[in-house]
């Protein structure tokens, strides 16, 4: 399971181009309900995500997070091999139904414990623990109170986020909201593909706003007890182009970008809704659930923003007399963009390009193009360019606060020899693509602090559940060896070089 020694390389081997800005950090992601398996051990409760693996025909495989990766077992053996591969930040999330079983109320020690011991043992193998305190397993009694489209799902989290932060803060610097809340709230609510797999465009308009209202209010009472704290959420961003000059394909770009991007970026980094969003969902709601208060709460100081970018999206207009065949071209991009292949509840009436159109209300027309381009085995198209373009657009239209990449990483159908090693040059490319876009950012005057590879080892992704592996690092489900691929041996390089191979 050991990595081979890396030699530290000789500086004529980095070109200043190549190296990052000293401090940069060099992390890897994960979360909880798609790593620590346990799930009805030691007092956790269940989430919303144990509901829905367990529903016949959610996930592709039939599989669920019930034993995962076994982290919660084996978490001193991966943080050891973290250290071994150089890894200096760790993105984790904390189950809040691990920490709070009901979602309110008593507090299960037991998981808080599984939380300090795991903090401590990355600090004592000098690697900073990054937590995310909602990585989307809602504890499922929440869910049966009304989800996130209920508005009391947003001070039960900010209570939740106290009790965390009471607990490990004094051995957290950066702490994270949420992640995603786009595909909480649109994938989990809207198109159904995600927990708690509803399908209701209103619903899903509701749980976005009450996920960023949850967020400001963690935020609220996290600084009221340290001002000091280092607070973010982290955001699914998109670059998102035009399939063609035509203006109603500009059109097409303005509302998609509104319901991927601006939705969170405005009320969040501005404290407003972009205006033209408003409009394009005011056939489905006038935002009743908006309260006078709310975009102050939302738009709480922040200390840094946590971007993820995979892909891009390219979208036409409507074919002219369209509306029978709402997404035809939509193509699958799995847990972060329309998909027809993500699985679907067993209770739907509805044909899966419907429900990847239900993922955008009020906008179920927009086409999304599949161009002849290089994708990941998730179909998602490759393109590091959009990733510096989203950076210096979220720099220079937003915010000038700290950035980081808190994820980014690929599936692909990686092979194994008899000793279940893997050559992953693919992986090595795109994510070699992506650093280099970063490094772009950064010349171009973007303060990107650090990039986070999704993902530490391959685990359970979501809809598609085992059959899609993002790890640097291979897990054999069968014995839950962990054996680090060569992407993992070529990431270890650039953490100790600072910077990509010439
Ligand atoms: C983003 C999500 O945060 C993560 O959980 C997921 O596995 C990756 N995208 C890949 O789909």
């Amino acid at each position: 399971m050991t990595l081979r020694q890396q030699t530290p390389a000789p500086a004529a081997q980095t070109s200043n181009a190549d190296t990052f800005p000293a401090g940069f950090r060099w992390g890897v992601a994960t979360a909880a309900y798609q790593i620590e398996g346990a799930a009805a051990e030691y007092g956790r409760g269940p989430s919303i995500w144990d509901t829905f693996s367990h529903t016949p025909g959610a996930i592709t495989d039939g599989s669920t997070g019930d034993v995962a990766c076994d982290h919660y077992h084996r978490f001193r053996d991966d943080v050891r091999l973290m250290a071994e591969m150089g890894i200096r930040s760790y993105r984790f999330s904390i189950s809040w139904p691990r920490v709070q079983p009901d979602g309110h109320g008593p507090v299960n020690t037991a998981g808080l414990d599984f939380y300090r011991e795991l903090v401590d043992e990355l600090l004592a193998h000098d690697i900073e623990p990054w937590p995310t305190l909602y990585h989307w397993d809602l504890p499922q009694p929440l869910e049966d109170a009304g989800g996130w489209p209920n508005r009391d799902t947003a001070p039960r989290f900010a209570e939740y986020a106290a009790i965390v932060h009471d607990a490990l803060g004094d051995r957290i610097g950066h702490w994270t909201t949420l992640n995603e809340p786009w595909c909480s709230a649109f994938l989990g609510y809207g198109a159904g593909e995600h927990a708690p797999g509803r399908r209701d465009g209103l619903s899903a308009v509701r749980a976005a706003h009450h996920l960023m209202l949850a967020h400001g209010q963690a935020c609220e009472v996290i600084r009221a007890a340290n001002s000091q704290v280092k607070l973010g959420v982290t955001l699914n961003l998109y670059a998102v182009s035009p399939a063609s000059a035509a203006p109603a394909d500009a059109d097409a770009v303005r509302r998609i970008d509104g319901l991927a991007n601006r939705i969170f970026l405005d009320p969040i980094l501005r404290g407003e809704y972009p205006a033209d969003v408003l409009d394009d969902l005011s056939p489905l709601t006038s935002f009743e659930h908006l309260h006078d208060d709310d975009l102050g709460i939302i738009s709480a100081p922040l200390s840094f923003l946590g971007i993820n970018y995979y892909s891009r999206y390219v979208v036409a207009a409507p074919e002219s007399g369209d509306g029978a065949r709402p997404s035809e071209n939509a193509r699958s991009s799995g847990d972060t963009s329309p998909s027809s292949d993500g699985g679907a509840p067993d209770n739907t009436t509805m044909s899966p390009d419907e429900a990847s159109a239900s993922a955008w209300p009020g906008s179920e027309t927009v086409r999304f193009v599949e161009r002849d381009v290089p994708v990941t085995a998730m179909g998602w198209e490759i393109d590091p360019v959009g990733l510096a373009e989203t950076l210096v657009r979220v720099h220079r239209e937003y915010t000038t606060l700290p950035l980081y990449v808190t994820e980014n990483g690929a599936a692909f159908d990686d092979v194994a020899d008899d000793h279940g090693t893997v050559d992953d040059p693919e992986r090595i490319a795109f994510i070699d693509a992506h650093l280099r876009a970063c490094h772009d950012a950064i010349d171009e005057g973007v303060p990107l602090r650090g990039y986070f590879a999704w993902t530490f080892m391959d685990n359970f992704e979501w809809a598609h559940g085992y059959t899609k592996r993002f790890g640097l690092v291979r897990v054999d489900f069968s014995d839950q060896r962990r054996i680090p691929k060569s992407s993992a041996e070529w990431y270890a390089g650039v953490i100790q070089r600072n910077g990509l191979p010439i």
